[in-house]
């Protein structure tokens, strides 16, 4: 494997001499960046208007919503094969005036890796790393290599290939990417018992606006803190992270069960769940999915509405069904279906593949069933009670392209600090609520009466869920919650009226975004943006803004001190 002999010879790569990237600002942009990608000797580059362009743009957007037509386009889409590739790629972008969007597996909800949200006035290029997939497991340490470009599948498929006991702690979709995913925390089956996939991250290599490449101790640790949960897009490029990987048993339990009732019933069994969930054993993880149109459900009628519990249990059956039995008899004991499987058959169980996939289909990309979604997200601190709960599951009994997806919080997410990483949803807080809607093409025309349908219910659970600020989980990302607006900002610093020192209007504005996702850990990210991205080169709708202008900040960040030179020639860690 190609990528993967680039991981082995990382530190070989550090020390490698980089051509030099000449950019020939006389034409459009397009042209003097594959100019300049060329000289670079970049291959794999796609320019819109090429026969292959269209495949190479869609082949990860996973949310059809913004495939059409009339999205943004990128005037190219650029796949490095190498670190150098990834350099000269950043480099080139920068150098053409292009704004630079990274995508790793595609999974953005609001479209970030491959769009923009200004109606197409800023130019820019996709820098795809669908080709730095490589994973490197060294059982002896529990630690991993993986190229940020790796899915999900690729990473847990590549540990249960060297050991059968050892795991990851993230996302139980396998074609999400870790590049976007750990950089916005990480969330999955194992998290009650080991945290996000952010808290396993123990080392990063990452390609910043200068083109530095840069190792945890060469970025700094304000900067480390913030890529694993400030999110994607923000910071740099992420070429790989280095995971510590956790032991599981040999033999897990799983299972998945729906149980469709009146809505009265429904919201009984969810609101057992919120007072259970959270309080399991760390071992144990059932989330509970609540709609009239689950796909586990053929029938979409309006009034028949379901919860489905997806089980997880790290141990054998007998005692799963023991815990069961005492803490949640009301889940439905006799007909559960529990199987013991190992961890990562219970991976391809609660993947989402068809049924019958195997292990090794983990590693594919591509995901075969896309459609247009919409989502929104909270977070609980108290159980609803039952009347309010019934006139929760009331509502989405009326809407069966809608559902919510309730994520069992507590163990280990309580006893990691809310300052630990960028993420602060910690102790305290029971259980996530992801907020979905999604549709086909054939019923896109009634796009705006969906999105509108679930916003009214956001404003309807206002009132019961964690307020002062609402919260927000950064990978559900939600554009509604506000977005930086960056038309002026680039007049603004070069005429360095905020030199003076008064607070940027950016980072305020952005603050009521901002610290819904992340509390009060905003003012430490808009830190860590200004030492390694003073410029915004690395920007997005929900990107952390820096502090521009300030004497003293921009040019000598505090806390950084880079050890890898723009040229890549010395090294001296
Ligand atoms: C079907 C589905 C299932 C999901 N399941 C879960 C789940 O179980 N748990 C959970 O926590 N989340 C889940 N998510 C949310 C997911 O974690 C986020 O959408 C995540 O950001 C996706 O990462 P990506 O690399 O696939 O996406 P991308 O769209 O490629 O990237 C997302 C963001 O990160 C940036 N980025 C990408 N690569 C890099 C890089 N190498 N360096 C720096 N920035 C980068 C992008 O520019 C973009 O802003 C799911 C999403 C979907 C669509
Ligand atoms: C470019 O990269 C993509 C993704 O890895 C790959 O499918 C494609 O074959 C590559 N194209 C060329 C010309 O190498
Ligand atoms: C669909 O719902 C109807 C009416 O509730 C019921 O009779 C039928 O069996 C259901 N079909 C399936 C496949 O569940
Ligand atoms: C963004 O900022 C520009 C310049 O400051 C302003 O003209 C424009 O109206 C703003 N756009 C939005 C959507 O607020
Ligand atoms: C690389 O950069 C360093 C410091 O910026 C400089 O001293 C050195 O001469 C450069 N090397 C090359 C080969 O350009």
């Amino acid at each position: 494997m190609a990528t993967l002999a680039a991981l082995f010879s990382l530190l070989l790569r550090l020390f490698a001499v980089q051509p030099d990237i000449i950019v020939n600002n006389g034409g459009d942009v397009t042209t003097s960046f594959t100019a300049c990608l060329a000289t670079a000797g970049v291959r794999n580059v796609t320019s819109h208007g090429s026969p292959s362009y269209d495949a190479a743009l869609r082949v990860s957007i996973q949310n059809l919503r913004f495939a059409g037509a009339g999205e943004p386009k990128p005037t190219a889409v650029v796949v490095p094969a190498s670190l150098a590739d990834l350099r000269a790629a950043v480099a080139c972008a920068r150098a053409a005036g292009l704004v630079i969007r990274l995508r790793s597996g595609g999974h953005s909800y609001e479209g970030l890796s491959y769009t923009t949200e200004d109606n197409g006035h800023t130019p820019f290029a996709v820098v795809d790393l669908a080709a730095l997939d490589g994973v490197r497991v060294d059982v002896a340490t529990s630690t991993a290599w993986v190229q940020s470009g790796a899915t999900l599948g690729q990473v847990y498929h590549a540990i249960a290939v060297s050991s059968p006991t050892l795991a990851f702690s993230a996302g139980s979709c396998p074609t999400v990417g870790s590049g976007g995913h750990i950089a916005g925390g990480g969330f999955g089956l194992l998290s009650r018992k080991y945290g996000l996939a952010g808290d396993g991250v123990v080392d990063a290599v990452m390609v910043d606006a200068e083109g530095r490449v840069l190792d945890r101790d060469a970025m700094g640790e304000d900067v480390f803190w913030a890529i694993r949960g400030g999110g994607g897009g923000t910071w740099g490029a992420v070429y790989a992270w280095r995971l510590r990987l956790v032991p599981v048993p040999r033999h897990v339990t799983a299972f998945v069960v729906n149980r469709p009732g009146s809505v009265a019933a429904v919201a009984r069994l969810v609101s057992t769940w919120q007072h259970v969930a959270p309080r399991l054993p760390d071992e144990f993880y059932i989330s509970a999915f609540v709609g009239a149109g689950l796909p586990e459900c053929s029938n979409r009628t309006a009034g028949v509405v379901s919860v489905t519990f997806k089980g997880l249990y790290l141990g054998p059956r007998h005692e799963a069904l023991k815990i069961l039995t005492s803490r949640f008899p009301e889940i439905g004991v006799s007909d559960l279906n529990m199987r013991e499987m190992s961890w990562i058959e219970s991976v391809v169980f609660f993947s989402g593949l068809p049924e019958g996939s195997s292990v090794s289909d983990l590693t594919d990309r591509v995901l075969h069933t896309k459609n247009y979604f919409k989502a929104k997200s909270d977070y609980a601190r108290c159980p609803m009670g039952i009347e309010r709960l019934t006139r929760v599951v009331n509502l989405l009994s009326e809407q069966p392209k809608a559902y919510v997806i309730l994520d069992p919080y507590g163990g280990a997410m309580d006893r990691i600090g809310s300052g630990e990483l960028p993420f602060p949803h910690r102790k305290g807080n029971i259980h996530g609520i992801q907020y979905l809607i999604d549709w086909t093409a054939e019923e896109d025309e009634h796009r705006e009466e969906y999105m509108d349908w679930l916003r009214r219910f956001y404003d309807f659970m206002g009132e019961f869920v964690h307020k002062n600020p609402r919260t927000a989980y950064i990978n559900y990302m939600d554009l509604d919650l506000g977005t930086n607006n960056w038309s002026g900002s680039d007049r603004r610093r070069s005429s360095r009226i905020d030199d003076d020192g008064s607070p940027n209007p950016e980072v305020e504005a952005a603050r009521a975004w901002g610290e819904r996702y992340f509390l009060g850990n905003y003012d430490r990210l808009v830190l860590a943006k200004t030492m390694i991205d003073p410029d915004n080169v690395f920007r997005n709708a929900q990107s952390i803004p820096p502090l521009v202008g300030r004497p003293g900040m921009t040019r000598s960040p505090r806390g950084i001190s880079p050890k890898v030179t723009s040229n890549g020639t010395t090294y001296d860690s």
